[in-house]
């Protein structure tokens, strides 16, 4: 089976911490499909995220992207993602088109490309009659928004999202979300973090549970819900495994 992520035995303790972040951590994700990766806060997914696109180094295991490993083909493996951060990576006092010819730029992509791919995502993202004012000046949605198209400019097979609906209004989550059941039916794969367990249930093919840094459980949402005793969605799942302490 070759999949879209191999995660195996992934370690990654931070200096000063008091616990590790990820303890052991193995999951894997297959070719299009569309994956919650669901845990309470500080159980490891932006940690585990960070690693996938070659931002953090874990202390041991393996972690690879399309069979290529994370942290030796970092070059593949950013031409083969894209990364929707948790926190909004783009520079609030440039318009989203001056946002986006940049990235652009840095994926080494020609004016004319980088043009017609913003132009048709800020359509389908409703951004297209904002797309000359500062980032700045945006709403919660709208920055989440702007940050999906600038992940998405160089194409990528596979896309990564930390969070993208957290704190957004209804019409912008709606939004957000028809575009990743669009963007997966054109034969992506998409990973994505969230608290919202009813979005997951609703985008998701498969949900995998992490909390303390290992992995859980992983199943669909419906085989999770039908297989959990007493639980009638992924929400009753969730607590029953990750229990009701609070992770603050
Ligand atoms: N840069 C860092 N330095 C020290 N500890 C960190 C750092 N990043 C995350 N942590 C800790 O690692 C654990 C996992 O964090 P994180 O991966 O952000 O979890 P999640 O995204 O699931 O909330 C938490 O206890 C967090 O406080
Ligand atoms: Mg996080």
């Amino acid at each position: 089976m070759s999949y879209a992520i191999e995660i195996k035995e992934l370690k990654k303790f931070y200096k000063g911490a008091w616990a590790p972040a990820l303890d052991g951590l193995s999951l894997s994700i297959q070719k299009n499909t569309s994956v919650g990766l669901l845990g309470p806060n500080g159980a490891g997914k932006s940690t585990c995220i960070n690693i996938l696109c070659g931002l953090v180094s874990p202390d041991s295991g393996t972690a690879k992207v399309f069979g290529r490993d994370c942290t030796t083909d970092k070059i593949y493996i950013r031409s083969q993602i894209g990364v929707v951060p948790q926190q909004i990576a783009l520079f609030s006092n440039l318009t989203a088109w001056e946002n986006f010819r940049y990235i652009g730029r840095l994926y080494g992509l020609d004016e004319n490309t980088i043009n017609k791919r913003a132009q048709n995502l800020l359509d389908r993202l409703g951004l297209d009659k904002h797309a000359d004012k500062r980032v700045g000046r945006y709403s919660g949605g709208m920055k989440r928004r702007a940050n999906i198209i600038a992940s998405l400019l160089h194409e990528p097979e596979m896309v990564i999202l930390d969070e993208p609906t957290a704190g957004v209004d209804v019409q912008s989550r709606t939004l957000i979300l028809d575009f990743l059941k669009e963007y997966k039916q054109q034969g992506h794969t998409i990973l994505y973090t969230s608290h919202y367990m009813e979005e997951a249930e609703q985008i998701c093919d498969e949900v995998v549970i992490v909390d303390e840094g290992k992995f859980v459980i992983s199943g669909s949402p419906r085989e999770l819900v039908a297989n959990t005793v007493d639980c009638k969605k992924l929400e009753d799942v969730f607590l029953h495994y990750t229990g009701h302490s609070l992770r603050d």
